[in-house]
């Protein structure tokens, strides 16, 4: 039997390369990966897996041009105040994780639109991070741990691996199954605490290309893998 991750992230790369590999502006390669998205999001919380994250926006992405830091930006408000019916009619409650500080108050308001829109739904949580960096994310978590220290809300012994989580921007369990699409096979500050135990597929596929039939390639090749956890395979000991 197939087993279900989860908790499955995703870094959705090679949207720009789709384009340009069409003669298309970068920007419509975006335009086609927040589609494809809204799609895979449903068949992935659709097939048991419980929590879904990707990777929308990272800090260091402000330092691209203006004009594709504003589109992306615009992207994001019309898909959050528009677009998403799909995702909400399924029951999917959508959360975000990353500093709020230098996004646009419009961007803040969208992501609160179906923050709230969505907050009842049960069937699974997509975590999208945007204005994310996963060092920040440790950072900001260990000043939380620390004012609550000083505050006499835990004790300095308290502070354990399973702790830091309910720090974290979300409370979400640990990642199963991280996919990175493009080719690139690096983790670009991106859930570095939450991946430590797990697998990671890597595919030449662009983000825009990625479709429910990729994914389920993900999950074969998820499904041959074997995950110890550092010990040794299960009723091999005496081998
Ligand atoms: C990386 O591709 C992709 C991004 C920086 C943006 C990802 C955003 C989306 C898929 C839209 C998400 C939409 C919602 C609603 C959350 P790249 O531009 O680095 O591609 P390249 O490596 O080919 O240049």
């Amino acid at each position: 039997m197939n087993k279900v991750p989860n908790h499955v992230a995703i870094i959705m790369d090679g949207n720009g390369r789709w384009a340009t590999n069409r003669g298309l502006v970068r920007t419509e390669g975006h335009r086609k990966g927040a589609y494809m998205l809204e799609k895979l999001a449903v068949h992935i919380l659709n097939t048991g897996t419980k929590y879904l994250t990707v990777y929308a926006f990272s800090t260091d992405n402000f330092k691209r041009p203006e004009t594709e830091v504003t589109f992306l930006m615009n992207l994001f408000i019309k898909m959050f105040k528009s677009e998403m019916d799909n995702i909400i009619k399924n029951d999917i409650k959508v959360v975000f994780s990353g500093r709020k500080e230098n996004l646009r108050d419009d961007v803040l308001e969208a992501m609160e639109y179906v923050s709230n829109k969505s907050k009842n739904n049960k069937k699974g949580i997509l975590n999208i991070c945007l204005n994310y960096g996963s060092q920040e994310e440790i950072v900001d978590a260990t000043k939380k741990i620390v004012k609550d220290v000083q505050d006499g809300i835990i004790n300095i012994d308290d502070i354990d691996k399973e702790m830091y989580y309910k720090y974290m921007y979300k409370d979400l369990p640990p990642i199963d199954l991280m996919i990175r699409t493009s080719g690139e096979q690096r983790l670009s500050n991106f859930m570095l605490y939450q991946l430590t135990y797990s697998e990671l597929y890597f595919t030449d596929t662009y983000f825009p290309d990625f479709d429910e039939k990729e994914y389920d390639k993900a999950i074969d090749a998820y499904n041959n893998r074997d995950r110890r956890f550092g010990k040794i395979k299960d009723g091999s000991e005496n081998k």
